[in-house]
């Protein structure tokens, strides 16, 4: 008999619900048959204490700092392995053999094409249109292509649909970029790698060839694979629960997508670039930045600090940062947002009131600075992030896809409006 247990006393009566337990001992109070017992719902705002779901793809240890996908730590896998490999990990569990490897890269590259009708689109959009608005309606737009791409058709076909969103995104992602710059859009090549392929995509042209440069490939894969997963973060979330209404999957994976745009989650790392810039333009010292961001009154924050999960430093965080000096360093690039950027990190760390509220840099604080250097466009930082995150979106919604015990998300609330009242009884 299960003996872990935590009992809810109400009106005098006591109810008792089961504890269940994780991999990594970590617990939980299971509470699906509290209404049904109790006639109450729990009131967790913002869903800061709860388990929405099982899942076996990424754990997370954020007292610690801990990362890992599929129980590889993150320092094993960031810098010696592709992203590709570590999609397929995300999407399969394991990593790819020589064989399985092979066929993927395949398909990726069958796939990576664009079905020509839908380059018009591109057309419609306004000059200066943000590429992550672009790219969120592209992925929409393909559900219109392949409007047969549901949950339920999906389940014999997976792969050849995760793999055709993988390579496509990159395809539209840098198409976006093309379309914003005015340049003719470069289409993929069959003989070159994931990540060459989007570098070659973004900045080949008719009038100067790309250089595929392997030690900018590599930075490259090492940030892609960073970004490949976050468990329930606020966009893997909302993929869960809009392909829970059994949506198609690009419609699913466009909603993910703008999820991931706002300035709290994935478009902080633009928003990183913006405060730095005003703080060398400003010349503000670094110690008013810090006065401002403490300030309740002043709705300013620091952006690419503070994270929901991790109350240490984030380890991806450690990661870029490394490699950020290194590939910086390599390419003979020298930038004083960089600079900025570290003395505001020392200052912060040893400021009572980011360590008191355990506030530490984020995977955002460095990513900007090294996508700078290899000549990535500030307004495209997010699509990257997107074009990261794309595996660990697709697993996710492929796990809950295969949850015996999977309904429609659907949380309560506390309604606090007005009570019944009448037409007759109000005046007009
Ligand atoms: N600067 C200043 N104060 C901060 C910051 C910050 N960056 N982050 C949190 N705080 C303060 C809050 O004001 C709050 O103070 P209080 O307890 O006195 O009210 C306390 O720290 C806790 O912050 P919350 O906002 O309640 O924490 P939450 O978990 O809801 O938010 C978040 C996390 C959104 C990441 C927040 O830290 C933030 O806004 N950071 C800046 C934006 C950012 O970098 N986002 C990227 C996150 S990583 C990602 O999504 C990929």
């Amino acid at each position: 008999m299960n003996t872990d247990h935590a009992d809810v006393i109400y009106q005098g009566k006591t109810h008792t619900f089961p504890v269940v337990t994780g991999t990594e001992g970590e617990k939980a109070i299971d509470i699906s048959s509290l209404r049904r017992e109790t006639g109450l719902v729990t009131y967790d705002n913002s869903y800061q204490n709860t388990a929405a779901c099982h899942s076996a793809i990424t754990y997370i240890d954020g007292e610690r700092g801990i990362l890992r996908y599929r129980g590889y730590p993150i320092e094993d896998i960031a810098g010696k392995t592709t992203f590709v490999d570590t999609a397929y990990l995300l999407l399969h569990g394991e990593f790819p053999g020589k064989e399985q490897r092979a066929l993927f890269s395949r398909k990726l590259t069958e796939y990576s094409l664009v079905h020509e009708d839908m380059i018009h689109f591109f057309d419609g959009f306004p000059r200066g249109a943000h590429p992550m608005h672009i790219l969120s309606t592209m992925i929409n737009a393909l559900a219109t292509f392949y409007p047969n791409v549901d949950l339920l058709s999906l389940q014999e076909d997976i792969d050849s649909s995760a793999t055709r969103l993988i390579s496509m995104v990159r395809t539209l992602a840098a198409f976006a970029y093309k379309k914003s710059i005015g340049e003719p859009m470069v289409y993929p090549r069959h003989n070159l790698s994931y990540c060459a392929n989007f570098l070659n995509m973004m900045f080949h042209s008719p009038v100067k060839p790309y250089e595929i440069d392997q030690d900018i490939v590599d930075v490259l894969n090492l940030l892609l694979v960073l970004h490949a997963d976050h468990e329930q973060n606020c966009s893997t979330t909302t993929v869960r629960i809009i392909g829970s209404a059994q949506v198609n999957l690009y419609a699913t994976i466009s909603a993910g997508i703008s999820a991931l745009s706002g300035p709290l989650h994935g478009g902080a790392n633009q928003e990183v670039m913006n405060m730095l810039r005003q703080i060398r333009d400003s010349n503000a010292t670094i110690d008013a930045v810090l006065r401002r961001a403490k300030d309740k009154a002043d709705p300013f924050r620091l952006m690419g600090f503070g994270h929901r999960i991790y109350k240490t430093y984030d380890p991806r965080a450690r990661i870029i940062k490394e490699a950020c000096d290194k590939a910086l360093k390599k390419m003979r690039v020298s930038d004083p947002l960089l600079e900025i950027a570290i003395e505001l990190e020392q200052k912060a760390l040893a400021d009572e009131y980011f360590v008191s509220k355990h506030l530490y840099p984020n995977v955002d604080f460095y990513s900007g600075i090294i996508y700078r250097a290899l000549g990535i466009p500030e307004n495209m930082f997010t699509v990257m992030f997107a074009l990261g995150r794309l595996p660990g979106w697709i697993a996710h919604w492929n796990e809950m896809l295969r949850d015996k015990d999977r309904k429609i998300a659907r949380p309560r609330q506390i309604y606090t409006g007005l009570p019944l009242r009448h037409c007759n009884e109000s005046p007009r």
